[in-house]
């Protein structure tokens, strides 16, 4: 059986007041878990300290929004795997497709990514997820099924069944149009087919989230699918009270 999990991905939004009161928000509501979901927030990383002292005695899981790939050294502006588990980060997202295009991350710096996470006992919560035009033009699960291909070869079994995969059309992020249930459960289908090529018995237990446009009046239906695992929710993990009622519709 395969635990749900829904994160928030604030992206970079708020201010540190604002942090604060969805925080607070956030735990007074969710504080207590949900019968077998794991909730992670995801803060701007400047916002982790406070992330950890508020969420201390919650159930209530840290996660971050990236990472580098070195543990040390002459790497201006970024942040290791080490030093996110030293404040409770314990889920990050890699291989967003905000990052991958408007930062120019590639494979092979998602894949450097995944394993200094799996390496610092962090989980990465790797992102995929085809453009609107490719999709049109029938690429969708080669554009999914290659960018998942180049991180999970060669894991072993429990690499491959504790990392998280995020599916998210890049058309549906931010954009209020959701895949429908239908669209996401077979793309879900088949991601899971490919991590089954690697090791069907982790194929079975890795995790996989939906995201896109996630909110409380679609969340249900799309977790209710066999093969979608949870969220990855963005704007709707803004505000307290929505991303709650998201929480609340895994069944
Ligand atoms: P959205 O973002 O829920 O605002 O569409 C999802 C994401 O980018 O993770």
């Amino acid at each position: 059986m395969r635990r749900s999990l829904v994160a928030g991905n604030w992206k970079m939004n708020g201010s540190r007041q604002a942090a604060e009161h969805l925080l607070r928000g956030l735990v007074s509501g969710l504080g207590q878990g949900r019968n077998g979901l794991d909730i992670v927030i995801c803060p701007p990383s400047v916002f982790l300290p406070m992330t950890e002292r508020l969420l201390a005695g919650s159930e209530l899981i840290s996660g971050a929004q990236n990472v580098y790939c070195e543990s040390s050294g002459a790497f201006t502006g970024e942040l290791s795997a080490g030093m996110l588990a030293e404040f409770s980060v314990r889920y990050v997202i890699i291989g967003h497709s905000e990052r991958r295009n408007l930062f120019g991350e590639t494979d092979a710096l998602v894949a450097a990514k995944f394993r200094a996470l799996q390496s610092a006992a962090v989980i990465p919560i790797l992102c995929v997820g085809e453009t609107w035009e490719q999709r049109r033009q029938g690429l969708a699960e080669k554009i999914v099924g290659d960018q998942l291909k180049a991180v999970i070869g060669g894991l072993t079994e429990a690499e491959l069944a504790t990392a998280v995969v995020a599916y998210e059309p890049v058309w549906a992020i931010g954009t209020g149009q959701t895949a429908t249930p239908a669209q996401a459960q077979q793309m879900h289908e088949f991601i899971r087919a490919v991590l089954a090529e690697e090791n069907p018995q982790a194929a079975d237990c890795t995790r996989i989230l939906y995201g896109g446009s996630v909110n409380a009046g679609n969340a249900a239906e799309l977790f209710a699918q066999p093969d979608i695992d949870g969220g990855l929710v963005g704007g709707a993990s803004l505000q307290a009270e929505e991303y709650i009622r998201i929480c609340d519709s895994v069944s």
